[in-house]
């Protein structure tokens, strides 16, 4: 038991655990996904689920939103419970022409407006990356998946809202390709205990022209996402 988690008995939490944003997309990939999947955590409402996939152990937690939620989040995941892969499964806003609403994201770095690196580095910069192994995997499978993916940076803000016109266009003149909000928390914490992290997104809005995912379309995706993350986290060296 952990300040948020309630995993108690050895082997609760599999080495392997995708994360989701929403706690209610953590219980449907445990029901669609999972076989004999059993509810781990109910604390703060932060749904979790631990199965088997493909006769694998695995978990899925809900992080919430944000930096310092999904730091919160890997952290005890990885220092109290052994989880050792840690896989995002989320959204982001398309900020490239290139990028379209339903394409999936292979999140090779994070560039952040968050202070939570700059607290941790004293002020200098750290470079949050996914792990190779993960992200080349995760590659060559969304090849052979038929799904269209870009390998890039993306930009975890903490403001969802904000009133500059301008506010991705330093990132989106640097060649980021999308912005969310818990990449650069799960890379730096993954980092700073020897786990393995990789954030797959599906773009759910481009911000350049304003369009959103529909909600069907919203649907596939995101089965299609999990699909990916699972057959990486276990075909993975
Ligand atoms: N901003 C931040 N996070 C997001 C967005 C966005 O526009 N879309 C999906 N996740």
């Amino acid at each position: 038991m952990t300040i948020h988690l309630a995993m108690k008995e050895h082997g609760d939490t599999a080495p392997t655990v995708l994360l989701p944003g929403d706690p209610y997309r953590a219980r449907f990939i445990a029901e669609k996904f999972f076989h004999s999947s059993r509810c781990i955590n109910q604390v703060r409402g932060m749904l979790g689920y631990s199965g088997t996939y493909q006769g694998h152990a695995v978990t899925v937690l809900g992080t919430g939103m944000g930096v310092p939620s999904m730091a919160i989040y890997a952290t005890e995941l990885i220092r109290e419970y052994g989880a050792r892969t840690l896989i995002r499964v989320g959204t982001c806003g398309g900020i490239q022409e290139q990028v379209r609403v339903g394409d999936l994201i292979l999140a090779q770095a994070a560039g952040t407006d968050s202070a939570f690196n700059t607290h941790i580095f004293g002020g200098r910069d750290f470079a949050p990356t996914a792990d190779f192994g993960l992200l080349s995997s995760a590659w060559n499978m969304a090849g052979a998946m038929g799904f269209k993916a870009h390998v890039g940076a993306v930009f975890t803000t903490d403001l969802f809202y904000h009133d500059d016109p301008e506010f991705f266009q330093i990132w989106k003149d640097h060649g980021v390709l999308a912005t969310e909000m818990e990449t650069a928390a799960l890379y730096t914490v993954a980092a700073r205990y020897g786990a393995r992290a990789l954030s797959i997104l599906t773009v759910s809005d481009d911000l350049l022209s304003r369009q959103s995912v529909s909600s069907d379309d919203r649907e596939t995706a995101f089965m299609g996402m999990v699909e990916l993350a699972l057959s990486t986290a276990f075909a993975a060296p």
